[in-house]
């Protein structure tokens, strides 16, 4: 007896996923419902029939690899046919632009349109789709994702962003705030947990918000009930927000081991005048504070941040009030950015006055400051012994395994075949300022 015909059956997919972690679980969902209408995957972009990208607006440069990867498809079409997606929050903002007759795109499909994929696809055969209609309810996917990593697993808790800071295209893109069913996050947590994942890591554009649509369930007890899932042994969330960490997270952390003692907690500038003009809602010493607390329950938290140099008007005493802000914080890490500004939004009204040579300026020497930082703290680090998550082979040499410790930075450590996947004590024996090597010890 042979089923029923499905719409991609034999179908070889691949995808390119640029962007943020939500894109990154996106990929993983967007893959599940391809293989549930019978595409497999093909191992590599010039072997696809059907080729996705998920894609990332939050700065001009993200946008500008979606057009530099689509040039790249279309000459590589003129050697086999296959079909072209873009998915992700280009697609959501730019679909009127995308579609172009000389694009090579067959399909745009918006994050609403999600479970639709594989129709959308096997209709883009015949013609051009663009399907990006928005809806503002969390729905449930009634198929598995295909995930990335056996171990550390994904759970989105929310979706969206209603904060509009100034400079920001993700509420355009993702939509306004909408929160997924405590009883639905808690499912997909002890299905990972019974399939043996060791990390759970929750995720959001803004956490903190969280409240269960149903009962108010707020994100600190959210936190506490998933750590309460036996299995994983590690919990991380992304992304907070500074202006609303509550003394009930910061003790729900505290009082929970299975939470990481990791804290991403985009800064953005350390001139309160700036936060200001960006509309962050929090100031410099309310910023500083929430930290002094955070550290006084958790002496060992390791924080991490995303800096932006050159918002407009930044005066260079407003950028040394960045660097004195990283000087005082000692992060473990930060990614930095130079403004850029996004069609859209509230700052697209403003003049980009900060010429670039003095945004490149200005990058370098939060760089630089940073470099020492990181520097000087992972020489604390030689000698020690990190619990650490091996997860994959190094870039650099696979003979060497890399891991996660619990600060969610990487180390890389000699070990024997069999550590993959599971959580191994490594001593420290080198550092540099954005490594952390060492060997493992067995127990
Ligand atoms: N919800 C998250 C992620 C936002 S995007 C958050 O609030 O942190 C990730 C980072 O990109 C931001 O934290 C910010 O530092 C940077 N970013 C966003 N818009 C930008 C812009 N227009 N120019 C430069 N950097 C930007
Ligand atoms: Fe963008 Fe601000 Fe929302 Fe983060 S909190 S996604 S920076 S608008
Ligand atoms: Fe980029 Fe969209 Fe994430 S703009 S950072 S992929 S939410």
């Amino acid at each position: 007896m042979t089923g029923p015909v499905l719409p991609l059956g034999g179908v070889r997919y691949a995808f390119h996923t640029f962007g943020c972690q939500m894109n990154e679980n996106d990929t993983e969902r967007l893959a599940g419902y391809l293989e549930a209408a019978g595409a497999v995957p093909a191992g590599s972009i010039e072997s696809a029939d059907l080729v996705v990208i998920n894609t990332c607006s939050v700065r001009a440069k993200s946008e500008e690899k979606l057009f530099s990867l689509l040039g790249r498809l279309r000459s590589l079409k003129k050697k086999h046919p296959f079909l072209v997606g873009v998915a992700g929050c280009v697609a959501q903002v730019r679909k009127d632009r995308l579609p172009e007759p000389k694009s090579g795109v067959d399909f745009v499909i918006g994050f609403d349109q999600y479970h639709r994929i594989a129709e959308i696809a096997a209709e883009s055969r015949h013609r051009k789709m663009i399907e990006t209609s928005r809806r503002r309810i969390f729905r449930e996917d009634p198929v598995p994702p295909v995930r990335e990593s056996p171990w550390s697993g994904y759970v989105t808790i929310m979706e969206g962003c209603d904060n509009f800071c100034a400079y920001c295209i993700v509420p355009f893109t993702r939509g306004r705030e909408r929160f997924r069913p405590l009883s639905a996050i808690l499912e997909e947590v002890r299905g990972l947990a019974a399939k043996g994942f060791r990390e759970i890591q929750l995720l959001g554009q803004n956490v903190n918000n969280y409240r269960d649509p149903k009962t108010g369930t707020d994100f600190a007890a959210l936190l506490s009930l998933v750590a309460a899932v036996p299995g994983p042994e590690w919990v991380r969330f992304l992304t907070s927000h500074p202006k609303n960490v509550p003394p009930a997270l910061a003790e729900a952390m505290a009082r929970t081991p299975k939470i990481c003692r990791q804290l991403h907690l985009p800064l953005q500038s350390g001139s309160t005048a700036v936060l200001e003009r960006m509309k962050r809602g929090y100031t410099r010493e309310r910023y500083l504070e929430t930290v002094r607390t955070l550290r006084s329950l958790m002496p060992e938290l390791r924080l991490s941040a995303d800096i932006i140099v050159g918002y407009p008007g930044e005066t260079e005493v407003e950028f040394e009030e960045t660097l004195s802000a990283l000087s005082e914080i000692r992060y473990a890490g930060i990614f930095s950015f130079c403004y850029s500004p996004r069609p859209l939004t509230a700052a697209a009204g403003l003049v980009d006055d900060i010429p670039p040579e003095v945004k490149r300026r200005r990058l370098a020497a939060v760089q630089a400051l940073q470099k020492d930082i990181q520097t000087a703290f992972h020489q604390t680090l030689l000698g020690k012994v990190e619990k650490v998550l091996a997860v994959g082979r190094s870039k650099k040499d696979p003979a060497v395994f890399a891991g996660r410790n619990e600060g969610n930075q990487v180390v890389n450590f000699q070990g024997p075949e069999d550590c993959l996947g599971r959580f191994v004590d490594v001593e420290i024996t080198s550092v540099g300022p954005y490594s952390l090597r060492g060997r493992m010890l067995t127990r």
